[in-house]
């Protein structure tokens, strides 16, 4: 191509300024969506033949290799070029999204390649959600799949802007002017079910190069452009585009006590010094001083850059506190409605705190069971109980604090988040806020007079939660009644909360499912923080299964107020005793989801109190018990 030697040209002439050249570029990221049938590796390949991105040796080997192992006879083999791909992609090992990158003399691009079936759902929606345009692939010959239109919805969902349809292997259907128009015809329909605006199609053939990189002679017929000059001259549109100023807070930045900056990128808008700011979620106005960045100061930022930022006054700004246009600020809410992608081999456990992740804030959330989940092949809505690996549905996500958003539609960086599971640490969904439930905005805290310091002092006290946790029949509630008895010998207020009584009263409503068993806990657990408001020492005896609703109460508690007792009992040893009776009817099938049998009981790794049940009487237990609670 004549461009390619213009540019050897520069580079030998004037390095510099080439360089310059090619980083002022535009990037557009796109995905391409088919799967290896459609000819997908060979478009891609021939894409990058084409644009002549391929290094001699890459060029030698594709040759020497084509004649070997390729499809084509003689000629190159374009698959080839993206085939290590492929084979990982065989063998089922770690299918994460592929990144290429290439440029032309007009762009830089990067495209995001992920396999095409639905089990790789999660990577086609991993690579679609930073790109501006994807490229959709169609065998000319089978025409609009349903895959086709799982494609297009999961572009639509996570907002790629530009879609093309490029219907491949017009070689193989003679170039055929009324197919290619069918089946146009029968994508508006799929575009207009999946609420796609912007599409184009292109007919081409990946083997020949037909209308890929030059236009093709072969359909005259056709006047639009090629898919290079598609991908040259679709719009990118510059993140949010026409909504005010934010700035998420990435770090403070603070190297001496006269500077203290806050050093972001600029999720949308633009700003500069004077301009009237407000700080969220505080609420706090002020003003912009400087601009400050490694090349001094600018006299204003856009969406994009990443700056330092210094107030005109000193205001409370932190990471994760968002700055924006005083005038236009976004809104923080606890409540979301919001759709998700479940990553995760594990499915969503309703009720069951994650760490939420959006823009640069951090916080726990948990999501509600699903109102209904997408059949991503037909868009139906169907009832789920969860959502497993690969599911996309839409459910309640409850937060514990006020987090500053947008919608997605608004904004990717303020409206998509990540959830993370608190154990294993793995990002486990991908979600989009819809928009913000209004309820909890509307509901404010009361300042109460009499502080839980002052319950406390007037008990003569130091409230705490002695959460007893076990297996059914360990002793929880034998031990924990001991332990009451002694405190209150000793004149001090407490309060016991045992399983089998909440469950005749508060929590009747609620079985032994998963899902109960965490609802079960986080009413316990607020029960328990109402009492030690109260300056109370509570004292709790539930199986309490499951390590995360444990730590979930812990957190809920003042440092050290929370200690976890465990009655460590062998299944054994419960089931020897079984004095309720209900191993028995467990092991006969006549009871299910019982802890130990066919429900799992996660044990305490780092108890703050272990009591061994086989070597120690209830008794003895007890007294162990306040001998650890003295030394405290
Ligand atoms: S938890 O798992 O949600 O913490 P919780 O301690 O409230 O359980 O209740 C456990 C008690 O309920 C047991 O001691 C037993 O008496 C009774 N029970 C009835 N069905 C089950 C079951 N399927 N699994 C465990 N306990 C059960």
């Amino acid at each position: 191509m004549a461009h390619l030697d213009a540019e050897q040209e520069l580079i030998a002439a004037d390095i510099g300024a080439y360089l310059a050249r090619h980083r002022d570029k535009q990037l557009l990221r796109f995905i391409t969506c088919g799967s290896v049938d459609d000819g997908k590796s060979t478009l891609i390949g021939r894409l990058l033949y084409d644009t002549k991105q391929i290094f001699d040796d890459q060029l030698a080997s594709l040759e020497a290799d084509s004649k070997r192992v390729g499809t084509q006879g003689e000629a190159v083999d374009f698959a080839l070029l993206v085939d290590g791909l492929t084979a990982e992609r065989e063998q089922g090992i770690t299918i994460d999204v592929a990144y290429r990158f290439f440029a032309t003399e007009k762009r830089k691009f990067i495209v995001a390649d992920t396999p095409g079936h639905e089990q790789y759902t999660r990577n086609m929606v991993t690579g679609a959600s930073t790109a501006d345009a994807a490229v959709l692939l169609v065998d000319a010959r089978k025409g609009v799949l349903t895959q086709t239109r799982r494609h297009s919805y999961l572009a639509q969902l996570v907002g790629v802007r530009s879609i093309v349809l490029a219907v491949n292997k017009m070689d193989l259907v003679d170039f055929d002017r009324d197919l290619f128009d069918a089946i146009v015809a029968d994508y508006r329909a799929v575009a207009e079910a999946t609420g796609i605006k912007q599409w184009s199609a292109i007919p081409v053939s990946g083997l020949a190069g037909d209308n890929v990189a030059t236009r093709s002679p072969a359909m005259a017929w056709y006047d639009g452009p090629c898919l290079l000059e598609w991908l040259e001259t679709v719009p990118v549109e510059t993140s949010a585009a026409g909504h005010g100023f934010r700035m998420p807070v990435q770090w403070v930045n603070r190297p001496s006590h006269d500077f203290r900056g806050f050093a972001g990128q600029v999720a949308a808008g633009s700003v500069k010094p004077g301009d009237a700011v407000r700080i969220l979620p505080s609420g706090r106005q002020t003003s912009i001083a400087r601009i400050v960045t490694a090349d001094g100061d600018l006299s204003a930022a856009v969406a994009g850059q990443s700056v330092t930022l210094t107030l005109a006054e000193e205001v409370d700004c932190s990471r994760g506190d968002v700055i924006a246009d005083a005038a236009d600020p976004p809104q923080a809410a606890d409540q979301f409605d919001a759709t998700l992608v479940w990553f995760d081999e594990e499915p969503l456990v309703p009720g069951r705190g994650y760490w939420i992740k959006l823009g640069t804030q951090t916080a726990t959330a948990t999501v509600q069971h699903p109102k209904y989940q997408v059949n991503v092949n037909t868009l139906e809505h169907l009832a789920a109980p969860t959502l497993e690996l690969n599911a996309i549905g839409v459910a309640e996500v409850l937060v514990d604090r006020d987090l500053v958003f947008e919608s997605y539609a608004d904004s990717h960086v303020l409206g998509g988040f990540i959830l993370i599971d608190k154990l294993t640490n793995a990002t486990v969904a991908a979600g989009m806020l819809n928009f913000a439930l209004r309820r909890a905005s509307n509901i404010h805290r009361q300042h109460l007079d009499v502080s839980r310091e002052t319950h406390a002092r007037l008990k003569g006290q130091k409230p705490a939660v002695l959460w007893f946790t076990g297996l059914s029949g360990a002793g929880k509630s034998t031990i924990a009644n001991l332990v009451e008895k002694q405190l209150a010998l000793r004149g001090r207020h407490t309060f016991l909360l045992d399983g089998d009584n909440v469950r005749h009263g508060l929590n009747r409503d609620l079985g032994f499912t998963e899902t109960d068993r965490i609802e079960n806990i986080r009413r316990v657990g607020e029960v328990a923080k109402l009492m030690a408001d109260a300056g109370l020492i509570v004292l709790t005896a539930f199986i309490s299964p499951f390590r995360a609703e444990r730590d979930m109460v812990r957190a809920m508690m003042a440092p050290g107020e929370f200690v976890e007792i465990f009655v460590d009992t062998s299944l054994e040893q419960a089931e020897a005793r079984d004095t309720k009776g209900l191993y028995a009817k467990a092991r006969a099938g006549q009871l299910a989801n019982f802890t130990g049998i066919d429900s799992p009981y996660e044990a305490p790794e780092q108890p703050d109190i272990r009591i061994d049940t086989g070597t120690m009487s209830a008794e003895a237990a007890a007294e162990a018990i306040i001998a650890a609670l003295d030394r405290r």
